[in-house]
């Protein structure tokens, strides 16, 4: 599928429902499975990825319906998951395949997790290094230069031995998966991370009643004495604030009338975007802030044009807490004055494409020089004329389709996005909301 947007003359107007949030979709799914109680699951967004999550807990046992506008959960407890007919078809998704790598490291019967082509060259050896220490067996692929799925995962033959563990990178899906693997360990597993991925596994787990703690960068998880019962009602997915992102760059940089994004997830583990927009002198509004269950939300405002932006450095906890977000934001530097430079982020490498340079060759495309780096990458902005009209290719990767089309509304001519299906991944609607602000994009 490809993408082709023409240049906004226009500004962008409207409000927008943004789904629910990747993350707390796919955590909602798979934590229902643990749960002796049914969980109303309401504000599931509709991509792809979280559709693989949905799957996975059917095929081990959890009874899936849809109940009015909520998704209802029987899920079959710690203790009563069913070993799967077939191998699990993660597709697309990182997260569902590692989080279930802990969820199933230590059950007593044998998975089999594969994926897509690019998740079948996505390093799984951050996940099983940690769960083979607690006791798990996990085989994958090892030609390259890390372990890749295919990934066969026990059975194991006993409770998994508890875990000090030190997280090499801040990653949300590693820590997920020993804490996972944890609730089925013989006592305290911690797991410490160097930076502050995003905390919805926490917020989520505490609320099930998982006997967790969380003091400072660790979290513990300490099964002595616990029950092993998990229950709750319901989780409430709120809108995905890396979708909204595509719509607040667009609305920044097409300018806007008035754009309304109601009920975004604005988590501080995830805002690192509105932080960097901010710092580059770009203003977008919180408005109606409140919380919907665990987690704090938002109505984000884009309002006029944001003349003026100016370049920053994004490293460091920055970088972690806007780590899906850089390549949009590497479209927002390319219409600011002076050199943005992105450090401290060479997970981007590992994701859905290798994003130091996809996002790189993105701008070039646009005639914005951008260089690489090891750990991410600068980008020489450009705000007094209008980027070159842009023939990108995504690499399946859905951000990179979104980002280009968002820089296609200032290129001064028609733009087309190739290889942009995996959008449905996490975004399906993305056009079609383009479209109702007034942008001219269509898919074809
Ligand atoms: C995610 C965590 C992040 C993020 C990914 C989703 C999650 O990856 O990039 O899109 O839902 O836990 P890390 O595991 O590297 O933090």
């Amino acid at each position: 599928m490809k993408l082709h947007v023409e240049p906004a003359t226009r500004p962008l107007s409207g409000t927008i429902t943004i789904p629910g949030d990747k993350s707390i979709g796919h955590r909602a799914l798979l934590f229902s499975l643990l749960s002796q109680t049914p969980l109303h699951v309401t504000g599931l967004g509709d991509g792809a990825d979280n559709g693989r999550s949905a799957k996975a807990i059917a095929a081990l046992g959890a009874k899936v319906s849809r109940e009015g506008a909520a998704i209802r959960i029987e899920g079959t407890g710690l203790d009563g998951m069913t070993a799967p007919a077939a191998p699990i078809d993660c597709g697309n998704s990182g997260t569902t395949i590692r989080m279930l790598c802990g969820l199933l490291a230590g059950q007593r019967f044998q998975t089999t997790l594969f994926g897509d082509e690019s998740l079948s060259k996505r390093p799984m050896r951050r996940v099983i290094e940690p769960l083979a220490r607690m006791g798990a067996t996990i085989t994958g692929q090892g030609t390259g230069p890390d372990v890749t799925p295919p990934l066969v995962i026990g059975p194991a033959r006993g409770p998994l031995r508890a875990l000090d563990y030190q997280l090499p990178m801040a990653s949300a899906q590693v820590k997920t998966a020993v804490l996972l693997a944890g609730l089925y360990a013989d006592g305290a597993t911690t797991v410490t991370e160097p930076g502050p991925s995003r905390d919805h596994s926490e917020r989520m787990l505490a609320y099930l009643g998982a006997p967790l703690t969380v003091k400072g960068r660790a979290t513990t998880i300490d099964t002595r004495g616990w029950d092993r019962k998990l229950s709750g009602d319901s989780f409430i997915v709120p809108a995905d604030p890396s979708s909204s992102a595509f719509l607040v760059a667009a609305a920044l940089l097409a300018g806007a009338g008035e754009v309304r994004l109601p009920g975004i997830c604005v988590n501080p583990t995830r805002t690192g975007f509105l932080d960097a927009i901010a710092a580059m002198g770009g203003t977008v509004d919180l408005e109606d802030q409140h919380h919907d269950g665990p987690e704090p939300v938002a109505t984000l405002v884009v309002r006029g044009l944001a003349q003026d932006l100016v370049a920053t450095e994004i490293g460091g906890d920055l970088a972690v807490r806007s780590i899906d977000e850089l390549p949009i934001l590497a479209v927002i530097a390319a219409r600011a004055k002076g050199t943005t430079i992105v450090r401290d982020a060479e997970e981007l490498r590992v994701k859905e494409s290798d994003r130091i340079a996809t996002t790189c060759a993105m701008l070039r495309a646009f005639g914005i020089a951008c260089e690489a780096r090891p750990d991410g990458f600068t980008v020489e902005g450009r705000p007094d004329r209008p980027l070159e009209p842009g023939r990108v290719h995504a690499d399946g990767d859905h951000r990179i389709a979104m980002a280009a089309a968002v820089a296609g509304l200032v290129a001064s001519g028609p733009t087309v996005v190739d290889d942009a299906d995996n959008v449905a991944t996490s975004y399906p609607g993305f056009s079609a909301a383009l479209s109702q602000l007034g942008a001219i994009i269509s898919q074809g």
